[in-house]
Order: structure tokens, then C-alpha cells, then sequence
């Protein structure tokens, strides 16, 4: 179980602790369900990737885990953060994140949302088609540009595919020269300077190999860019996606070996093009705070059906992890009150929605005698958890508290019953 949970756990008269705190009295204080964030790991791992390249070219991916503090989190470390939508950019806004070291994402960003990035100064925008280049024009952006290739290697899990020409709604293909133009009218906007160009392969990806064949496709393709356009990019910027163990079967990567291994790519591909080896930028999300946080629920009901399964109810489930749901994602379980009891006993993990689907661990291990009262702990839920997380059947989102030196700091507040209902009016449009 170590394996897949923050760097500082342990266990104390069996019972978890992480940051040098009991979680069963964490779950007393914040309640169930909690995200606990250890910060430890957070920073030890984006550490781990600026050891190999300067912090400003390694870009959060706020979309794994968005609010305020993180935000904060990253400013301190010097980090660039990567936002794909307003919303998203207003955080690091109220966060007072220094606007120059924001890179914006998205495949349709909206006049509203160039508007914005023009007007906070953001360092740089990703180009995702021709209409927003056309937009880009008419908001007179200046942020420096990329433009977003899709280099025809997709990557998802263990394994990655190679394809001529990627079926993907964000960035340019490849092929019949489409990127090319890109290249050619991106680097035509008067106020904006073109400084290079990003990819984005995947996410949970393990074959760093996957990686190499990327930089491969873009050095050749910027070969071609040079030769017809004169285009030499300053920057190249490969995305996120470095995968994480989510249970104990699964690889740990070490992001700066991954770092690392990108590096040499970009120096061994650009040289063997003829071409000036240009800044390498990442922008990873769930390599940094996946790991880094564990989910708490209370357990509830216990329903043994004889013959077929024993259901394991939560406080929580769909509303605040779809991943099992909806990408068929695994996950490990303990108990967070008595890690020392054997798990012997096969049960489902599920929520506590109205819904079939609603499970979150499928083959699940637990004590013979897990019961309600019991604190069921769920590792590595510190990314695509809580920033999909939703209100089906009006539950409110739980709280995060950051774990650090000693201290646990809500960083979230729990919905309350107020929160949910803040937006409904009655019949005739009056506020409740
Ligand atoms: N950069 C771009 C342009 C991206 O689209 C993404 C993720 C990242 C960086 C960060 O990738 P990461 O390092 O986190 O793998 N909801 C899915 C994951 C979607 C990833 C979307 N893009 C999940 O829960 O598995």
C-alpha cells in the first residue's frame, strides 16, 4: 500500500497518518467524505522535474487539481501554470499567480476568455485552429504563441499507437500540411510573437518510449517548417502525461528520469535534423498532485448478497471520483482505522448514488469485519478527482485540507446545503 500513498504516511496503532497527523482525526475534525493533500509530495515531485529543467518551463497542468492554494502552491515553487479554461485563469488571478508564467490551453477559447489573457498579460497562449488565430488577430493578443501539433503518436495507458494522422479535436495535424499553415498564418499576427510549438501525447502514459516518437515527428516536421517557412522554433513544449500508480500493480515513475529522457530526445532529434536544440517546456498534472492525495469516506451500509458480491457503501462515490465510471480507472482500499486488520474479505467499493455505475473499486480487499464506522481510505485521488467532480443528486462536493508540518490547513470548504442551492430560484424567478 506504501506505494501508492504520499511520501509521508505511516501507520500508528493502526491507524494512517500523513503529515504527521492521525487521519482518523482528521475525518473527526473535516468529516467525511475529505480529501487530504499531503504538500511533502506535491513538492517533492514537482522538485523532482525542476531538478532537470528550469521551474518556469515546467508548467502545472491546473486541470488535474484547480483552486486557490494550489495555485499558490505553485507560484512559490517557481512553476509555470498551465490553464485551459476562464474559469480556471481567474483562479490564478485571485491567487495573485504572476501572469507571465501562465500558458492557456483550449480548443475553443472564447472571445471572453483571449479578452482576459490579453488583459492579465499571460505569458503565453497554446494556438489550437484557425479561427482562433483569426480571433487572436481581432483581440490584438500579445502573449508569445504556440502552436498545438497532434504529431500522430497517441498515448493512453501502457501502450501508445502510431498513427499518419491523429482523429483529435485540439490541435493541428501533421498532415497534408495543415500544422504547416498554421505555422505560416499563426506567425503572420502582428502583435503576438510565434516562439514555437506544443504537443500533448496523452495522459497516464508509461512508455516513455512514446515520448521519443513525438519529438521525432516534431523535429521533422520543424525541419520542414525551417526549409519552407523559415520557422525556427525558440520553444517546443511537450504536454504532460507521465503516469502514476494508482494501485500497486502499476509502475512508479520518477519524473525527472522522465524529464530526463525527454531531454535527451529533444537534443538527440533536433541535432540529427541540423536544427538548434530549442527550450523544452512540461505540463504535467497528475504526475505532480496525484500521488500526493488520498480520499477518506465514511463507510456505511454493508450488503452481502449470498452467492454474488458484498456492496461496501461510502459517504461519497461518483459525484466526488467519476474515474472508475467513466474511464473504468482502479484504485486500492484500506482501512484508515485499522491498517493492521488482514484483508481477506472480496467486496465492491461503491458511492452512495442512485445509480448501478456508482462504484468506485470493483475487487476491492478489506478486513473480514468491515463495518460502519469504518475509514476507508482511497490513494493517489489527488488528480482528475475533485476537478471533475460533480452534484449528482445534489451531494455536496467534499472539503480539501493540505497536510503540512504538522498542520491541516482547508484549503476547500466543504459544500453545504446553502452552496447547492445558492443558484436555484423559485417558479417566478424570486431567489430562495
Ligand atoms: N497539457 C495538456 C494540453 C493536457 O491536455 C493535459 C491533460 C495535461 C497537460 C496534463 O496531463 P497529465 O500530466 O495530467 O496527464 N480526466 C482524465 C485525464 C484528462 C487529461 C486531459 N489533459 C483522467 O482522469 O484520466
Amino acid at each position: 500500500m506504501q506505494k501508492v500513498l504520499p511520501d509521508t504516511a505511516s501507520s500508528r496503532d493502526g491507524r494512517l497518518q500523513l503529515g504527521s497527523l492521525d487521519v482518523v482525526e482528521l475525518a473527526e475534525r473535516f468529516g467525511t467524505p475529505l480529501i487530504l493533500l499531503d504538500r511533502a509530495t506535491f513538492e517533492t515531485r514537482a522538485k523532482s522535474y525542476a531538478a532537470v529543467l528550469d521551474p518556469d518551463r515546467v508548467f502545472y497542468a491546473g486541470k488535474a487539481l484547480c483552486c486557490v492554494a494550489v495555485c499558490q502552491m505553485i507560484d512559490a515553487l517557481g512553476l509555470g501554470l498551465d490553464v485551459c479554461s476562464g474559469g480556471e485563469l481567474e483562479t490564478a488571478r485571485r491567487a495573485g499567480f504572476p501572469m507571465e508564467r501562465v500558458i492557456c490551453h483550449g480548443n475553443n477559447k472564447s472571445l471572453d476568455e483571449l479578452d482576459a489573457a490579453r488583459d492579465l498579460g499571460v505569458g503565453r497562449i497554446v494556438v489550437d485552429s484557425f479561427e482562433e488565430i483569426a480571433r487572436l488577430e481581432g483581440v490584438k493578443a500579445t502573449s508569445k504563441l504556440l502552436v498545438r501539433v497532434t504529431p500522430g503518436v497517441e498515448a493512453h495507458t501502457h501502450e501508445f499507437i502510431q498513427t499518419g494522422q491523429e482523429d483529435s479535436k485540439f490541435g493541428f495535424t501533421l498532415a497534408e500540411d495543415i500544422a504547416l499553415e498554421a505555422i505560416r498564418r499563426a506567425s503572420r499576427l502582428p502583435s503576438a510573437p510565434l516562439v514555437g510549438v506544443h504537443a500533448h501525447i496523452g495522459s497516464q502514459i508509461f512508455e516513455l518510449a512514446a515520448f521519443d516518437l513525438a519529438v521525432k515527428a516534431l523535429a521533422g516536421f520543424l525541419r520542414r517548417a525551417k526549409d519552407e517557412l523559415r520557422f525556427e522554433a525558440a520553444e517546443l513544449n511537450l504536454g504532460g502525461g507521465l503516469g502514476i500508480a494508482h494501485t500497486k500493480d502499476e509502475p512508479v515513475l520518477d519524473p525527472a528520469a522522465a524529464a530526463t529522457s525527454i531531454l535527451q530526445a529533444v537534443n538527440r532529434e533536433f541535432t540529427a535534423q541540423g536544427l538548434a536544440i530549442p527550450a523544452v517546456s512540461v505540463e504535467p498534472g497528475r504526475s505532480l498532485v496525484g500521488p500526493s492525495a488520498v480520499t477518506v469516506y465514511g463507510v456505511g451500509t454493508v450488503k452481502s448478497i449470498p452467492g454474488v458480491r458484498t456492496y461496501v457503501a461510502v459517504d461519497g462515490g461518483m459525484s466526488d471520483n467519476i474515474r472508475p465510471a467513466l474511464y473504468g480507472a482502479r484504485y486500492e482500499s484500506f482501512l484508515a482505522n485499522r491498517m493492521e486488520a488482514a484483508a481477506t474479505r472480496a467486496v465492491t467499493v461503491c458511492g452512495k448514488h442512485c445509480e448501478s455505475g456508482d462504484v468506485l473499486i470493483k475487487d476491492a480487499e478489506l478486513p473480514e469485519d468491515v463495518a460502519e464506522g469504518d475509514l476507508l481510505c482511497i490513494p493517489a485521488t489527488g488528480a482528475y478527482t475533485y476537478s471533475m467532480a460533480s452534484n449528482y443528486n445534489r451531494l455536496a462536493r467534499p472539503p480539501i485540507v493540505l497536510l503540512q508540518e504538522g498542520e491541516a490547513i482547508e484549503i476547500v470548504a466543504r459544500e453545504s446545503l446553502d452552496h447547492l442551492l445558492a443558484l436555484d430560484r423559485r417558479l417566478d424567478g424570486s431567489p430562495l
